[in-house]
């Protein structure tokens, strides 16, 4: 029986493309068709509504927070597309601050390597971080699971997403991963465009999307908007502050290299870069014209035959911006689903 239902589950998770038939109760992972293949492996923890809304619960619960002050969404927003908006770098317990911007949590099923430094290459094993980070919860997971245990909200939950009420350190992370894979975001006016259903964009909108795709979109690729490598693209030429990819690989040729971001949902998640350091897209379109500083890691296609950045005009500026913008996916910031209950 058990393993009839997992099936079924493995079929659902393949097949459906729930995220528009489905209510507010019924959740689970579905596959845009114009995004590759998602790198999580859905075998090992299948998304159920269940274990989504025990997933939910955790990640806005603060008493996984020393003080029971800070949450996972304290720092990941759902109307800002799952960021600390407004914050150049996140605020944690005690108000301390941490040295990066909240990126956003979306798209994570297509991801193998997490943090501005891919400092984490498992999901599931993402949320110790933050947990015990001393500026974020600063609680040591252990008694974060002892928490979860001693509160009777619980119980309840672990036993409708796993069959039992036993409350362990790995259904918590499952559970947790369960949610955050279900935060899709893939209805923008663009993929409507793109998968014809319905979206246009304007005369502007397409040249500024022509535009990126000639001088973004080798760093910025496919319809997740990124490579998920790594580059030195030209904020800084000294990272004696923050050393980016360098930090995990101890290697001099990966100084000032940080995770190529998507560029969905930019019209919330300001400011930019792993430092927050820009305020506009304005800002961030003059950097890559006029403000890409040299240093021995910048990546190659921003110092090519002796030109560096990407002139781009004040007009194709423009341009790009408008089409940055049709990646706005209200439908996944309002998902009252998604969203503290
Ligand atoms: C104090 C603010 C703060 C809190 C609280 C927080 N985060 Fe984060 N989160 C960040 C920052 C900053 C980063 C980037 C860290 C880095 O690059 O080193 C991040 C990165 C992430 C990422 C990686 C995104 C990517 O695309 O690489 C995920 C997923 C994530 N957090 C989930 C969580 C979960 C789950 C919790 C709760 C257990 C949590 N966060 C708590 C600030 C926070
Ligand atoms: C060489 C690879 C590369 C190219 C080419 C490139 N980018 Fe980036 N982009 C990056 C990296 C890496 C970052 C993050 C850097 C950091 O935070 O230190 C980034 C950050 C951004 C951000 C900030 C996103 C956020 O959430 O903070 C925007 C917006 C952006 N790029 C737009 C563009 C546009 C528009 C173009 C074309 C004009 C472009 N990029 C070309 C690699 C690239």
């Amino acid at each position: 029986m058990k393993k009839r239902w997992q099936f079924i589950l493995a079929l659902m998770v393949l097949v459906a493309g729930c995220n528009k038939e489905n209510t507010k109760e019924d959740v689970s992972f579905y596959q845009p068709s114009n995004f590759p293949a998602p790198k999580y492996n859905f075998n090992n923890n299948p998304v159920t509504t269940a274990g989504f809304e025990l997933g939910r619960k955790l990640f806005y619960d603060p008493i996984l927070s020393r003080d029971n002050s800070t949450s996972c969404g304290s720092c990941h927003i759902s109307f800002s597309s799952f960021t600390h908006h407004g914050h150049a770098v996140s605020h944690g317990i005690d108000n301390l601050l941490g040295k990066r911007n909240s990126p956003p949590v979306m798209n994570v099923a297509w991801s193998d390597e997490f943090m501005w430094d891919g400092g984490i290459n498992q999901l599931d094993l993402l949320p110790i971080a933050p947990i015990e980070n001393p500026v974020e919860m600063d609680l040591e997971f252990a008694q974060a699971v002892q928490k979860v245990k001693t509160s009777s909200a619980y119980p309840k939950l672990f036993k409708a997403a796993f069959g039992t009420e036993d409350i362990t350190s790995a259904r918590m992370l499952q559970a947790m991963s369960q949610f955050m894979n279900c935060l899709v975001s893939a209805n923008s006016r663009y993929d409507k465009w793109k998968r014809n259903e319905g979206g246009s964009l304007s005369a502007d909108e397409l040249e500024g999307y022509n535009l990126f795709q000639a001088k973004c979109s080798s760093c910025h690729s496919t319809d997740l908007f990124t490579d998920y490598k790594f580059h030195n693209n030209g904020i800084k030429d000294n990272f004696s502050i923050d050393s980016g990819r360098a930090h995990i690989s101890q290697q001099a040729a990966d100084v000032g290299k940080f995770k190529t971001p998507s560029l969905r949902n930019l019209e919330k998640t300001k400011p930019y870069m792993h430092d927050g350091s820009f305020q506009t897209l304005e800002q961030v379109l003059e950097h890559y014209n006029s403000g890409v500083k040299v240093s021995a890691t910048l990546d190659t296609l921003l110092n090519k035959n002796g030109v560096v950045g990407i002139p781009l005009s004040a007009n194709e500026q423009q341009k790009i911006i408008l089409f940055l913008k049709t990646l706005t996916d209200d439908t996944f910031i309002t998902d009252r689903r998604f969203a503290e209950q």
